[in-house]
């Protein structure tokens, strides 16, 4: 019998695995696997999205134009030169079918953003991973894994799973060092963890450049990851391409009227960031306590920490995963991204934070 034959790049995609939001025997554990905002969205944000609901029966404005006004509005960029998509994940996914021929390389950090080589294999392209330097990207060997037929880089800053970041001087000198016809692409998907509206340089970067794309989402800080909203900004050219090859209607009415609201609430951001930041440093220490048992934490501008553990015993990658499972807290190990050793926890709640270092704190008295 004769079947449709997949086309053979497709077939070589590792799917992704998102956080685990279960565990056995917790009937609510906490879910520190996705970092998500565990305080939620802004309750401007939750009010425009039930509002919304009488208006299901009509399609959305597929250009979102009232979002991209008021986030132009926000960080002084030209809302022609913005476009929105299902989570930045659309756009992220788009830009290799857009500017990658099969057989092309798109090129990542190691220990990157998961997404990065499904998109390159949807297109038929090659992702190719450079070496970082202690978790953190290494634009001299970015620069040297750059081929002739390397049309895409992608670079999350800060970095999702280690948290890293490198600083604009660094961006600056990466896109210096990149030929006109390589996409950077700066993926600041928890930009907004940081103080700095801008904090390395990108979207100064895709007002002036000709070959870089910043995307941003609103499913980090802003709490709206289940709705599934994100945007990108960049030369007109390249907007226009996304806009030709973006989904129809990317972002529900729902969706894009809570968007709005977000965006509109940047107080309850302001709140977040000081809260993740306060959360983000007790977790720190607490791991760093542990040093004299091998637990390491990586140095993080986001809103999780990457947990560098010991080969062996009750604080191993995979045990400590599992232990920590048990008292239900839910956190993310990440051997299928090159990263057996390591654990990475996103930032919880005030109570939540408590939670989870006492759960390692006994889990390491034990050991
Ligand atoms: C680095 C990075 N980029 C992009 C995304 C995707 O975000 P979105 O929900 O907008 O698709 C994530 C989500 O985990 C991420 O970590």
């Amino acid at each position: 019998m004769t079947q449709p034959a997949p086309n053979p790049w497709i077939q070589k995609i590792d799917a992704y695995q998102p956080g685990k939001a279960k565990t056995g025997g917790h009937a609510k554990p906490v879910k520190l696997s996705s970092n998500e905002n565990p305080w939620g969205a802004s309750p401007r944000a939750l009010e425009a999205l039930s509002a919304a609901a009488g208006s299901a029966h009509r399609y959305p404005d597929g250009t979102a134009a009232a979002l991209r006004a008021k986030i132009g509005a926000l960080h002084g960029l030209d809302p022609e030169r913005i476009v929105c998509g299902t989570g930045s994940d659309e756009i992220l996914q788009l830009l290799p079918t857009i500017y990658c021929a099969p057989g092309d390389t798109v090129l990542h950090v190691a220990h990157g953003f998961m997404v990065y080589p499904i998109a390159a294999r949807r297109a038929g392209a090659e992702p190719i991973a450079a070496p970082d330097r202690d978790y953190t990207a290494d634009v001299d060997a970015l620069l040297a894994a750059v081929r002739p037929d390397t049309r895409v880089l992608f670079l999350a800053n800060p970095n999702n799973p280690t948290g890293t970041m490198i600083p604009a001087s660094e961006v600056a000198r990466l896109h210096a060092g990149l030929r006109g016809d390589v996409l950077l692409v700066l993926d600041q998907a928890y930009a907004e963890y940081l103080e700095s509206p801008d904090p390395d340089g990108g979207l100064a970067l895709a007002r002036t450049a000709s070959n870089v794309v910043v995307t941003r989402t609103l499913s980090k800080i802003y709490g709206l990851g289940g709705l599934r909203v994100g945007w990108a900004t960049g030369p007109a050219a390249i907007i226009a391409e996304l806009n030709r090859a973006r989904a129809p209607f990317p972002i529900s009415v729902p969706a894009l009227a809570a968007a709005e609201a977000a965006i509109e609430d940047q107080a309850f951001v302001a709140d977040c960031r000081a809260r993740n930041r306060a959360q983000r440093q007790l977790l720190a220490d607490a791991i760093g306590r542990l040093g004299n048992k091998g637990l390491r934490a990586i140095p993080s501008e986001a809103n999780f920490i990457l947990v560098s553990c010991p080969e062996r015993g009750p604080l191993a990658a995979e045990a400590l995963y599992n232990g920590l499972a048990e008292r239900g807290f839910i956190t993310r190990w990440l051997p299928g991204q090159g990263l057996p050793h390591a654990l990475r926890i996103s930032v919880g709640t005030e109570a939540e934070t408590a939670g989870v270092i006492a759960a390692l704190n006994a889990i390491a008295d034990a050991a």
